[in-house]
């Protein structure tokens, strides 16, 4: 299914899932620049990621054209059967209504059949990230991996640790999507 194809309706706001573009990047700047809560990149990192990585990102936008909520991702050269999330992120307005569930729902639906592994990085003191990604896989009834992948000391700057969550293995058709 593509995620073109994919349309949410969430009360009271429609969202629309869709591939994101270059065009898309200094929308997602932004939104993480005033949302806070994510490491701000650079806008050119989101323009890059949002024209290069299209496959394993995803904008959800309003009708009116706001965004409501995206996923910056890549496939790690080392684990080509892995769809890693380096950024996902919710406007404040649109949180705990499962926008964020279902962005990740339509990313893995969207991957190719051997892509078996959602993979993203955590903080330890990131509540929301670590709910989120363990109930994806609560209800796909696959393990939730958790290690140590980037410590604190190996930032230059004050960054907490970044623990590898690693969900799956998500072999089957049923385990890419939520039960
Ligand atoms: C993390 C974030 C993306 C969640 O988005 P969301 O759309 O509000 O999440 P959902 O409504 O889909 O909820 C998913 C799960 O997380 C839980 N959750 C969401 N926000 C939570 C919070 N603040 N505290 C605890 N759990 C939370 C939900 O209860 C749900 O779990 P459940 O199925 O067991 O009930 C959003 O809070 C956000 O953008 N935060 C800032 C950016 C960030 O930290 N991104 C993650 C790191 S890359």
């Amino acid at each position: 299914m593509s995620l073109e194809a994919t349309q949410q309706q969430t009360e009271p706001v429609a969202v629309n899932f869709r591939r994101p573009r270059a065009e898309d990047g200094a929308a997602m700047w932004r939104l993480v620049k005033e949302m806070g809560g994510l490491e701000l990149n650079s806008a050119y990192f989101y323009a890059l990621f949002a024209k290069d990585f299209a496959d394993t990102g995803l904008v959800a936008e309003t009708d009116d054209g706001r965004l409501a909520g995206f996923i910056a991702g890549h496939r790690p050269p080392d684990r080509p059967d892995a769809v890693f999330v380096w950024q996902i992120g919710v406007a404040p307005w649109m949180r705990r209504q499962g926008l964020a569930r279902r962005m990740l729902d339509a990313l893995l639906v969207a991957q190719p059949a051997d892509i078996a592994w959602l993979e993203a990085t955590v903080s330890p003191d990131n509540a929301a990230s670590m709910q989120l990604f363990r109930s994806i896989a609560r209800d796909r009834g696959v393990d939730c991996q958790e290690q140590e992948y980037l410590s604190e000391a190996m930032f230059p700057n004050s960054h907490a640790a970044e623990n590898l969550f690693r969900i799956g293995p998500l072999t089957s058709e049923f385990s890419k999507k939520s039960s």
